[in-house]
């Protein structure tokens, strides 16, 4: 899968899709990030990327040219493959484990991270799909789009092992919570771990666990 990113502070990205499963995935040729700078887009000597908006009023919009043309160059980037383009907006359909599992079939992501106080919504004329990823506001897209990209990258195919992913994929109904998990040691202050898992009985551990998956 490719997952490209559009947006305005592309060091942003650096340490979370190089560190630990999403490094890995990208290690194992499962998945291939590639990070446009909107600046490169700008108009002018400046490479102006937003403006005051019509109507009035505080702060700044996002052009629509600059977003429009990068995400032709990213689809033109993988011609070959049809390609997912999402806005990530407050404004947007609120992600979900559902969504989550809808892309990560998908062979193309161009995730566009919206700034500032907004994008001039023409925009949304040139995308598939506008996400939040919750009803809170942030300063811009950029951690929404970390976060996409996280959920979906753990969900392609060899990514996590097999086991981890058929597990999520069979609960049917939404967000497969797993179980508690407990380690080393067996009482840590005066916390035990459950009885029934240093039993050594398996099928009572199963049930156990199948008991307190949400
Ligand atoms: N941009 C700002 N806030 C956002 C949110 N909650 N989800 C997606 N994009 C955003």
């Amino acid at each position: 899968m490719t997952i490209q990113i559009i947006t305005l502070f592309p060091e942003m990205f650096e340490g979370v899709l190089n560190t630990s499963m999403l490094r890995k995935a990208q290690e194992k040729k499962l998945v291939d990030y590639g990070l446009i700078n909107l600046r490169d887009y700008g108009i002018g000597p400046r490479k102006q990327v937003d403006d005051t908006p019509y109507g009035g009023g505080d702060g700044m919009v996002l052009r629509p040219e600059p977003l429009v043309v990068a995400i032709e160059d990213a689809r033109s980037k993988v011609s070959n493959q049809e390609s997912e383009v999402i806005l990530l907006t407050p404004r947007g359909a609120v992600f979900t484990q559902a969504d989550a599992r809808e892309l990560a079939k998908c062979s193309s992501l161009i995730l566009v991270c919206g700034r500032y106080e907004g994008y001039d919504e023409r925009v949304a004329k040139f995308v598939n799909r506008q996400v939040s990823i919750g009803d809170y506001v942030l300063t811009g897209g950029e951690l929404p789009a970390m976060v996409v990209a996280d959920a979906v990258t753990r969900l392609i195919p060899g990514v996590l092992g097999g086991e981890t992913s058929a597990e999520l994929e069979s609960f049917s109904d939404g967000v497969a919570k797993e179980h508690p998990h407990y380690t080393r040691p067996e009482q840590f202050r005066d916390l035990k771990v459950p009885e029934v898992l240093i039993s050594g009985n398996h099928e009572a551990i199963a049930d156990w666990r199948k008991k307190h998956s949400v």
